[in-house]
């Protein structure tokens, strides 16, 4: 199997590093996702679901609280992409029983062995959920759009400063060899997106560019006419992700835990991804009518809607209860390294106060 991914590549060659990352990660037969490699202690890297219910349970708050500003519509959905075992959506539609709301539940996942270990996650909840193959898919909808970890698992533009010069990587692969070959780029769109930090690089900078999140707002923009997209990830404000000193940008893979630099190490058989530049995402969000919203760290976000309650709420917590509870929150954890954006199809007036997750903090100025 290793080896057929490998002639996938090499009858591609000469090709994008984007396409190779493509390739290797949504490749239908051979890719790491497609064939169901999965967030958890047994696969190569953990998410904040893996860690608790109480993650989704408080992001459940959240959601009824924009249910009430959305005026209790009475198709109310909620849509998660990238939803992996769907431990999110048990989490979530859990703690919405119990505080007695009922929404129907949209995933999106475009491939048969995730969504089958989808289905036996949520078998409680049949009657509740859709599945469709992409976002194009769904009808028009009210409610919510939620990712978490999605949008860095995208295809990326790889990009050096090369002779003073922006160049894109590309890949001459030939008997399980890769060669990286530098092209001039002709995008201008590409070049938009570094901000013009690209002057204060020094030669030999590398760093990513994605262009495949637009699709994604240009699609909501069409299906949501009412409704928030809450997106959690881990990334950077664009001053921070393209600042001088990042010189290696922010490409990394995970195998078995632990973190690869080298995303030609074994493709296929782990994990390749980069941060988020939350910038893209605040752009996007001006360009297709969304509010921008609220933007935060995840332990300010969470604490902001008091996940110490809800934590009481679904249980009688104990030690590794407490301890779960701080790994989402606290900075060692991943409560500074993932951060929250909110955006919304919704009139400011009616925003007529601050969301509750951005109680403590927003800093969408950041943005
Ligand atoms: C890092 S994993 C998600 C982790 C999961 N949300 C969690 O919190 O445990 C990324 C997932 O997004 C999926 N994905 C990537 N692009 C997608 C798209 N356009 N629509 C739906 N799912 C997508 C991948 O197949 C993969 O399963």
């Amino acid at each position: 199997m290793f080896k057929m991914l490998w002639e996938v590549l090499a009858k591609e060659s000469p090709l994008s590093f984007e396409r190779y990352m493509e390739l290797c990660l949504y490749h239908v037969e051979y890719g790491y996702y497609a064939k169901a490699n999965l967030p958890g202690k047994r696969g190569d890297y953990i998410t904040s679901p893996c860690i608790h219910k109480v993650f989704g349970a408080t992001l459940g708050r959240q959601i009824i609280e924009m249910y009430h500003l959305l005026e209790k519509p009475e198709n109310f959905v909620i849509v998660e992409a990238g939803a992996a075992q769907g431990f999110l959506a048990l989490d979530i539609l859990e703690y919405l029983e119990k505080k007695k709301y009922e929404f129907n539940y949209f995933i999106i996942e475009p491939f048969s062995k995730i969504k089958s270990i989808q289905e036996n996650t949520l078998y409680n909840f049949k009657d509740k959920i859709k599945w469709f193959n992409s976002l194009e898919e769904i009808p028009k909808f009210r409610g919510v759009f939620i990712s978490n970890e999605l949008f860095d698992s995208f295809p990326v533009r790889l990009i050096e400063k090369n002779d003073g010069r922006i160049k894109e990587i590309w890949l001459e692969i030939k008997e399980n060899k890769i060669l990286e070959i530098r092209k001039d780029i002709k995008d201008e769109n590409i070049l938009k997106r570094l901000g013009g930090y690209y002057f204060l690089w020094e030669e030999g900078y590398r760093t990513e560019v994605c262009m495949r999140i637009d699709k994604i707002y240009q699609v909501l923009s069409e299906k949501m006419e009412e409704g928030f997209i809450i997106t959690i990830d881990y990334g950077y404000p664009r001053s921070d992700y393209y600042s001088a000193n990042r010189k290696k940008g922010t490409l990394i893979c995970y195998y078995q835990h632990k973190v690869i630099e080298d995303p030609y190490f074994r493709p296929g058989e782990v994990d390749i991804t980069s941060h988020l530049d939350f910038t893209l995402l605040k752009e996007l969000g001006d360009k297709y009518n969304f509010l921008n919203i609220g933007f935060t760290q995840q332990g300010a976000f969470l604490v902001s809607l008091g996940i110490h309650e809800v934590l009481y709420e679904i249980s009688k917590p104990n030690l590794k209860d407490i301890n779960a509870l701080k790994f989402l929150v606290f900075p060692e954890g991943f409560g500074s390294s993932h951060w929250v954006l909110i955006q919304g199809r919704i009139k400011e007036k009616e925003l007529k106060k601050e969301l509750t997750g951005f109680n403590l903090s927003n800093r969408i100025y950041l943005l």
